[in-house]
């Protein structure tokens, strides 16, 4: 009952988060004062994009996606006006530890020859006209200033990655290095962030979409922002008149936040302390983590396990976000499911029903907090755009959302829905859609590529 208290997350407290971030994206918006140390929590980063694909996008493109659970190499063909893609991908692998922590060089030639296999084992199914050099669209998600929709440069890690010497390398250059290491030759010609792509990929589909997010292993939003509003932009006039924008909003933090005990000393305890302070409550990366540290301290201080603390509980990130939902979604009428991973995971031998409920619950209050701040970060931005009253011409809003923790955890999605429509209320949450947009860094990524590519590979 105390942790849930102190997680809780009534209304009130979520319009007030949602002021909070709507005023931090108008202070990003405003200037880039965190180079200095300073300024709002939200970067609000120009991308560059400030065209959508259009649906007529063709040719055959490669894909890079990097910073998601899992890295992967796509090779996609986009079939113009017919909109028919195929898509062929790599085994989704995930980063190997140390790599995360050594040199740029090590990272991106382990990715690089990922490429290379790929592209070697080159499909019949899939057409590069002669002479075309070989384009990619590089899917890197993590905190970038870009420079253009093909350069850009790195400003922190995050999701556990630390290659110090990264910070403030292009990116791109980075990457095509490492490309020539590899005897490849291929044109990076668009960086994207996730959260980009996967708006890319939902508007392609449907054009009332325009904003995305994504809750995985870290969260972010993008979303398409008028040029007018940008004060930061100097740059020209875009024919559309807008740009896309990622908030990064996983930074996002206000002392409207329901911080615990156990956040604070997870942030500190963290890789990056007093960052991503929204991402640490809201993502797969921590979820699980947040779950252990209430176990942990149920077990010391009120013997939850029975006497004795079990040792594994006390090995950090032992139990994973999908661990959690795995539990917390036990359907059986015994909690079966909890009792095998309580095994499996911590060693705890055998457990009775009030025990596992008891876990259930605890899972219950860390993913509900989660979800309703989620569902107040998209009213927030519903807020600064001015969708979170009805509109005279009944439009339509559409928010893609992707990601392992919206995709697999229900309760999550359930419950982060719901708040939205509770937040909105009637009249608006009809006009407002959440929708499930997969694979924005294949897809998006390939049709931005497409969109903006320099030589075009078919005469129509
Ligand atoms: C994928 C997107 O489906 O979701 C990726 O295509 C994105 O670009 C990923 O990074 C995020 O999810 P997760 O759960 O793998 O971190
Ligand atoms: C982290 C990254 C961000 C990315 C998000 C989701 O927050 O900083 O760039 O979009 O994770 O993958």
């Amino acid at each position: 009952r105390d942790l849930e208290e102190r997680c809780a997350a009534p209304a009130g407290r979520l319009r007030q988060v949602a002021d909070a971030m709507a005023a931090a994206m108008r202070a990003g918006l405003a200037s880039d004062d965190y180079e200095i140390g300073n300024g709002s929590a939200l970067k609000m980063l120009l991308t560059y994009v400030d065209s959508l694909p259009s649906g007529d996008e063709k040719g055959l493109f490669y894909a890079l996606d990097l910073g998601g659970t899992n890295f992967r190499v796509l090779r996609i063909q986009l079939g113009g006006k017919e909109r028919r893609i195929i898509k062929q991908q790599s085994e989704g692998v995930s980063i190997p530890q140390a790599l995360m922590s050594r040199g740029s060089n090590e990272l991106f030639d382990f990715i690089a020859s990922a490429l290379a296999k790929f592209v070697n084992s080159e499909d019949e199914d899939f057409h590069l006209p002669e002479g075309m050099q070989r384009q990619l669209g590089f899917t890197f998600s993590f905190p970038v200033k870009q420079t253009s929709v093909a350069s850009g440069t790195l400003i922190k890690w995050t999701k556990g990655f630390a290659i110090d010497e990264m910070v403030g390398k292009d990116v791109v250059a980075e990457l095509n290095k490492a490309i020539k290491r590899q005897g490849l030759d291929m044109k990076i010609t668009m960086l994207i962030n996730d959260t980009v792509g996967t708006l890319s990929a939902g508007r392609y589909v449907d054009h009332d979409v325009t904003a995305a997010v994504i809750l995985g292993t870290g969260t972010n939003a993008a979303y398409i922002e008028h040029v007018s509003a940008i004060p930061k932009w100097h740059g020209p006039l875009p024919k559309s008149g807008d740009m896309v924008i990622n908030m990064e909003w996983g930074n996002f933090k206000s002392s409207h936040l329901p911080l615990t005990e156990f956040d604070v000393a997870l942030d500190a305890e963290s890789l990056n302390p007093g960052e991503q302070i929204y991402e640490k409550l809201i993502s797969g990366m921590y979820m699980g983590e947040i779950v252990r540290r209430v176990l942990l301290k149920m077990a010391d201080d009120a013997a939850l396990f029975a006497d004795n603390v079990p040792k594994n509980l006390e090995i950090p990130r032992i139990l994973s976000t999908l661990h959690m939902l795995m539990m917390h979604q036990d359907a059986t009428p015994d909690l079966n499911i909890v009792g095998v991973k309580l095994k499996e995971i911590l060693g705890i031998e055998s457990t009775c029903y009030k025990t596992r409920k008891m876990v259930v619950d605890v899972c219950e209050v860390v993913a509900s907090r989660a979800a309703r701040l989620a569902a107040a970060g998209v009213y927030g931005i519903l807020k600064k755009l001015g969708r979170d009253i009805a509109s005279p011409n009944e439009q339509k809003t559409v928010i893609a959302v992707d990601g392992g923790v919206y995709k697999y955890y229900t309760f999550f999605a359930q419950c982060m829905e719901s708040t939205l429509k509770d937040l909105l209320g009637e009249g608006v949450a009809s006009s407002v859609v959440i929708k499930l947009v997969e694979d924005g860094s294949g897809t998006g990524a390939a049709l931005l590529a497409a969109s903006y590519s320099q030589c075009l590979q078919y005469e129509d």
